[in-house]
């Protein structure tokens, strides 16, 4: 049996700093918190330091593991190029219908193997790791056959097995359409629902389902179609909705029961009731808003007022948030979507993993759960949101086990 007690923490156990328990401590055995609340109410059980030993947090905050519930962390290439043509004036929408966007890095995924995939994706993963993140959804979506489609998937669950981290697969096999199906949206559909979805659920590499439901994606009718295939797969799902355009894709989500409907700039009313009926977790990506300059904003008074959980994900993509930080994305939701401070920590911790459908067992401290939590050096959490770009994290622990360990300079010297 593996016991330690971790005191002297200020513990933020629900991802809202208002709840926070200064002089904490977590009593955890075997992985698992089998205590935790004020020190100075510690039980006699975990208090004798022989059978307890004891790490000493100094005073520094503890938050659950972050949560990342959207990226497209694995794909072949980069569009630092594209980008240089957006500031020129070209938007994304025309980049894509002219076989850029998406489809330029289809071509690159198509071409990279398994070996170069994992490195890259691992670069922007361990960026991520350092930050506190424990649990992180990957999509597939660059390589739209079923060959490469597995290739990502593939990728994503060694990453998982190779990093101290949860890892999410969602299939999103309708992202593009690829070159070979041009002007063939219903054939590709055929060959996602009845063919790659099908395979890849069969070899246990899809956790869940996406569809990019765009009008330079898929139509709710398209979209629709691969929802139904999932749901004879018992797959839960998830729709990139209303990103460019408001289409209805939120309540199209909604009907069936997604865990989330991802972007929402062009969210109206309706779809935020259908969203609040359906326990439908909304998933604001401030990354993708900033880095395609939108200046729709996302309908964030309407979500508060339905009171529909929101997340915030990185979305971590080649083409519209080529970011590898999570904590920048709490400054941008702050500075951009004038979300609050405890709104922003909860979007990275609970609500993120409820749209996951991982509520049970990410996003949360409490007893009976897995020890997964994230150090910081700060004085108040408020500070995850407010410094651009600052190394904040200096431990995580990972089923009790400190994974991740922050050194300075001087310290690495000795
Ligand atoms: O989440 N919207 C669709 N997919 C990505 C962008 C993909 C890309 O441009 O490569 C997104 O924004
Ligand atoms: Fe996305």
């Amino acid at each position: 049996m593996q016991q330690t007690l971790w005191q002297h923490l200020t513990l933020c156990a629900q991802g809202d700093p208002r709840d926070a328990l200064h002089d904490a401590a977590l009593a955890v055995c075997d992985g698992q918190i089998v205590w935790q609340g004020a020190l100075r109410d510690l039980p006699a059980a975990y208090a004798d330091p022989l059978t307890w030993p004891r790490e000493d947090l100094g005073g520094a905050w503890v938050t659950p593991g972050l949560v990342d519930c959207h990226t497209h962390l694995v794909y072949g290439g980069q569009r630092a190029d594209e980008f240089a043509q957006r500031l020129a004036g070209v938007s994304y929408e025309a980049l894509a219908q002219a076989g850029g966007g998406i489809l330029a890095t289809v071509r690159a995924t198509r071409a990279a193997d398994e070996a170069t995939l994992f490195a890259s994706a691992a670069s922007r993963l361990e960026a991520l790791l350092a930050e506190g993140v424990s649990a992180i959804e990957i999509k597939s979506g660059y390589g739209l056959d079923l060959a490469s489609e597995r290739k990502l998937l593939r990728v994503a669950r060694a990453l998982g097995e190779r990093y101290p981290v949860s890892v999410y697969t969602t299939f999103l096999g309708a992202h593009a359409l690829p070159p070979e199906f041009a002007g063939r949206a219903e054939a590709y559909l055929d060959e996602v629902c009845e063919r790659m979805l099908p395979a890849l659920a069969d070899e246990g590499l899809v956790d869940a389902v996406d569809v990019f439901c765009e009008r330079i994606g898929f139509s709710l009718a398209q979209s629709e179609r691969v929802l139904q295939a999932a749901q004879r797969h018992g797959l839960r799902v998830k729709l990139h909705a209303e990103q460019l355009s408001h289409s209805g894709g939120a309540q199209l989500a909604a009907r069936y029961h997604a865990l989330s409907a991802d972007h929402l700039e062009y969210l109206d009313e309706a779809g935020v009731a259908a969203l609040k009926a359906a326990g439908t977790v909304a998933v604001l990506l401030p990354g993708a808003y900033y880095f395609i300059r939108e200046t729709q904003l996302p309908p964030l008074e309407l979500l508060r007022r339905y009171e529909v959980p929101i997340a915030l994900a990185t979305d971590s993509n080649p083409g519209t948030s080529p970011a590898t930080s999570l904590l920048l994305m709490l400054n941008l939701a702050t500075t951009l979507f004038r979300m609050t401070v405890p709104e922003v920590l909860q979007g990275v911790t609970c609500h993120a993993a409820q749209a996951l459908g991982q509520g049970e067992r990410h996003g949360t401290l409490a007893v009976g759960r897995s020890a997964d939590f994230a150090v910081w050096q700060v004085e108040s959490l408020a500070e995850l949101a407010y410094w651009m770009g600052r190394p904040l994290c200096t431990q995580v622990v990972r089923a009790g086990q400190t994974v991740y360990r922050r050194r300075g300079y001087a310290e690495e010297r000795q």
